[in-house]
């Protein structure tokens, strides 16, 4: 065993002996033993995960498994406001450090996730953050990161788009108190620290067509028109799909060609698949229909070319939307019909996994 960083473990080298993860067993049967990095980089893709310092400090084999699977993986907390500058001007570097580390280890890029974010703010933090606000914080840590091999990529604003007209500041579309110059402001901040790194903007709900998908594209358009350096758009693709209706893959892709065509590139930054109700009687039609929306909706990524996925995490044991805090509120009640990751909460590989699989193949 190789120790890395602040006490974390290689997980290159927990692998080789550790007999707990099964998916090599039961997936060799059915054709599926590749890893699903192996299998996206066979076509110049890359497949990855949310991480978490702590789930990978305290469950070993789920860190095997993110090694095993992952080429890419994004920091589900560490770099959020309020865990890397909880007081104004005192950093901590410790969550952010490890994922790096452990990243480093493993032979996985990393995304830093992420600067400027309405939530996950410490409480005398203004949103949106005063620029000078936003000087201290991105001067501190895109310096300290600037020649970082493993982290090659920021979410530099998260979220910015209002969920609905009767939200937004004005006819742009972004958040109460949030004009578009202020987020080309944040952008041209971030690239007079360092401009080598692919700066990335990230929203969620803009797979389908509508009011989001539009102000986001306008809001694309904008920064684009005004040289700010933005080299992808994230999509975050939390999905929902049901019985009862059904998904405009038409209209997403016509959403894709259209961020291409103005010179960005579409990422998928937080892909899961989640299940309306009314729900199906057992979990192995759910999981059918989990395998079945993680198909169709990579079937559009890849025809339209985009070469990044990564999911909210890899294991349903994890998943945000198994916290109590964030758990849909029709589904209280049916935690164990919420499996939207491709690995169960034993880490057993699901369809869903299989699905992606076959879709990078
Ligand atoms: O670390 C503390 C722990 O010390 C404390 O005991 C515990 C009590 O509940 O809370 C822990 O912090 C939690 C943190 O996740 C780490 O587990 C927070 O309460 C919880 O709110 C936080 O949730 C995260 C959420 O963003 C807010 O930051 C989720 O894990 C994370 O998956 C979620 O991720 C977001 C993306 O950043 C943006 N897109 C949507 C996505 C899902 O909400």
């Amino acid at each position: 065993m190789t120790a890395v960083g602040a006490g974390l473990v290689s997980c290159k080298d927990l692998f080789t002996n550790d007999t707990s993860i099964t998916v090599s067993n039961a997936s060799v049967a059915d054709g599926t033993s590749s890893s699903l990095k192996d299998a996206a980089r066979r076509v110049k893709k890359f497949y990855g995960s949310a991480i978490s310092e702590r789930d990978i400090e305290q469950d070993k084999a789920y860190a095997n498994l993110i090694s095993r699977e992952c080429s890419v993986a994004t920091t589900e907390g560490a770099f959020k406001w309020v865990v890397i500058e909880p007081s104004p001007g005192q950093f901590n570097f410790a969550p952010a450090d490890k994922s790096i580390n452990f990243c480093a280890a493993n032979n996985i890029k990393l995304r830093g996730h992420t600067l400027v974010w309405h939530m996950a703010r410490p409480d005398w933090l203004a949103y949106p953050p005063k620029l000078s606000d936003v000087e201290r914080h991105f001067t501190a840590i895109l310096g300290r990161y600037r020649n970082n091999k493993t982290l090659y990529s920021w979410d530099i604003v998260n979220e910015v788009v209002a969920d609905s007209d009767k939200e937004a500041e004005d006819q742009n579309g972004l958040r109460k108190g949030v004009k578009i110059e202020y987020v080309r402001d944040v952008f041209q901040i971030a690239a007079a620290i360092d401009n080598t790194k692919e700066f990335v903007i990230n929203d969620f709900g803009c797979e389908d067509a509508g009011w989001k998908q539009d102000k986001y594209l306008n809001l694309v358009k904008y920064l684009k028109k005004n040289d700010v350096k933005l080299d992808a758009v994230g999509l975050q693709a939390h999905m929902w799909f049901s019985k009862n209706y059904t998904w405009n893959a038409t209209a997403f892709r016509n959403f894709l060609k259209q961020l291409k065509g103005v010179g960005v590139k579409p990422i998928i930054t937080e892909l899961d698949v989640i299940i309306d109700t009314p729900l199906p009687n057992t979990l192995a039609e759910l999981d059918t229909m989990v395998a079945d929306g993680y198909k169709r909706f990579l079937d559009v990524c890849f025809t339209e070319g985009i070469d990044t996925i990564i999911t909210w995490g890899l294991s349903d044991k994890y998943s945000w939307l198994r916290h109590p805090d964030y758990m849909p509120k029709k589904l209280a009640g049916y935690k164990n019909f919420i499996r939207p990751l491709p690995y169960d909460d034993k880490l057993q590989p699901k369809l869903a996994r299989k699905a992606i699989l076959e879709s990078f193949n």
